[in-house]
């Protein structure tokens, strides 16, 4: 299986790149994503096309620069 690579763009959106993407909404219902391998997530949350990015980040000034780093371990389950 191929791996699914989900980049943070500098102020813009989760850009989601892979073979065999699935994204569903709160009731668990897929998106029909018409076959592509490349989705973009609005991150900055002024798309009129949620979760889908639509490019207002551009416009609407957002400003976020997420550079990778390593998280803690999670805290253990009680
Ligand atoms: S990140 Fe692109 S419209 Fe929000």
């Amino acid at each position: 299986m191929s791996e699914t690579k989900i980049q943070v763009r500098k102020n813009g959106p989760l850009r989601i790149e892979g073979e065999n993407i699935l994204i569903v909404d709160a009731e668990g219902r897929p998106f029909g994503l018409a076959g592509r391998t490349v989705v973009s997530l609005c991150r900055c949350g002024h798309s009129s096309n949620k979760p889908f990015c639509d490019g207002t980040h551009g416009r609407s000034g957002f400003d976020s620069d997420c550079p990778a780093r390593d998280l803690p371990p999670p805290a253990p389950k009680p």
